[in-house]
């Protein structure tokens, strides 16, 4: 479908940020399905949608966010039914698309040559990574699209995703015909990235559902970087550095004037902070991990000169955290 006259009068209308109702999430599916992008939340973080199957589209979500076009994106789809009719599942995907579907786990699939997706969604890649997403929203718009979405984080490629429509507003502005706003995101860190094309199951980015959980559902797991070998099949770790511009320490726990800390537990922090917030004071890794993205910007201000974070325990969705920490210290 051609975007008419008349719809580009409705585009200029309805741009901006709108609260996701019926009548909002009806507009944001005929965008898409217009070749438009727009940005929705899910229960990660919010992503910047556009048409998988549409070249265009897909080419307007990296000039949107700046990112490297080597660098594949997420197709999101409803649930398990959508993903047969794009990839081919194996018993393991089957297993684990069954547990953690719809929920914050990305498989990356053998592509079926009639999937009907942008080849530039997977960035010259036989597979393709698919999400079903499970926030009420997505479901809503996915469902209402009717055609698989690409959607990488809703941000300029490198800084900090988005947990907040406002977020999105600050990233993207009036690069995005729509942002459909359902309030901050629950689980605040992106979703797992789990490779089934290998013999072995590979994480190639740890996430939303922790690797505990998925080595209960399908055994032993690889973990990418760990030997030279596996890092060509993980792109998106060359990318995202998730970066503040203030400059960040981890494992601190003596504050440098002017520095601002992000806390994690129940011990009193030394004085000297400019600033403390609390990721979560009662070591609960699950709020931690909500508020991450959200302070990392709260204390990404000038007059910080830089951010120290308290020790994080590298189990659960402490790997995830650590993770996206490690890489925005770089
Ligand atoms: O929680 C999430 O996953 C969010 C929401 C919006 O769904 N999306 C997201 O997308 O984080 P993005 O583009 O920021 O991260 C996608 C990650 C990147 O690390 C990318 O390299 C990897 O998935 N990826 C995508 N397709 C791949 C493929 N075919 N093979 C290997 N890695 C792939
Ligand atoms: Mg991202």
């Amino acid at each position: 479908m051609r975007p008419s006259a008349q719809s580009d009068t409705f585009l200029r209308i309805t741009h901006g940020i709108a609260p996701a109702d019926a009548a909002a999430i009806a507009r944001a599916a005929e965008l898409l399905r217009a070749g438009r992008l727009v940005a929705f939340p899910t229960e990660t973080v919010y992503g910047l949608g556009g048409d998988a199957g549409s070249d265009a589209a897909v080419a307007a979500i990296f000039a949107a966010k700046g990112r490297p076009r080597f660098n594949p994106l997420i197709v999101h789809v409803p649930g398990l039914t959508e993903a047969e009719t794009l990839a081919r599942l194996d018993d393991r995907a089957r297993i684990v698309a069954a547990r953690f579907w719809p929920g914050p786990l990305t498989l990356v699939l053998a592509r079926k040559e009639t999937s009907g997706l942008s080849l530039l969604a997977s960035a010259g890649l036989d597979t393709i990574a698919v999400r079903a997403p499970a926030h009420a929203v997505a479901q809503a718009l996915l469902r209402a699209a009717g055609c698989p979405v690409a959607a990488p984080s809703a941000n300029r490629s490198g800084r900090i995703s988005p947990t907040t429509s406002r977020h999105v507003a600050e990233e993207l502005g009036d690069r995005v015909s729509l942002i459909l706003d359902g309030g901050p995101t629950a689980v605040g860190v992106e979703s797992t990235v789990l490779d089934l094309t290998g013999r072995v199951p590979e994480l190639l980015r740890p996430g939303g559902v922790t690797l505990e959980r998925l080595r209960e559902a399908v055994g032993p797991i690889e973990i990418a970087g760990r030997g030279g070998e596996a890092a060509p099949r993980s792109p998106g770790r060359l990318d995202s550095h998730y970066a503040p511009e203030r400059p960040l320490r981890l494992d601190a726990w003596q504050a440098r004037p002017g520095e601002a800390l992000l806390a994690f537990g129940p011990d009193e922090p030394p004085p000297g902070f400019a600033e403390v917030l609390w990721l979560s004071r009662t070591g609960d890794l699950a709020e931690a991990a909500a508020n991450l993205f959200a302070m990392l910007r709260r204390l990404d201000r000038p007059e910080l000169s830089g951010i120290a974070v308290t020790p994080i325990p590298e189990e659960g969705l402490g790997r995830a955290i650590n993770d996206r920490l490690r890489r925005a210290a770089r």
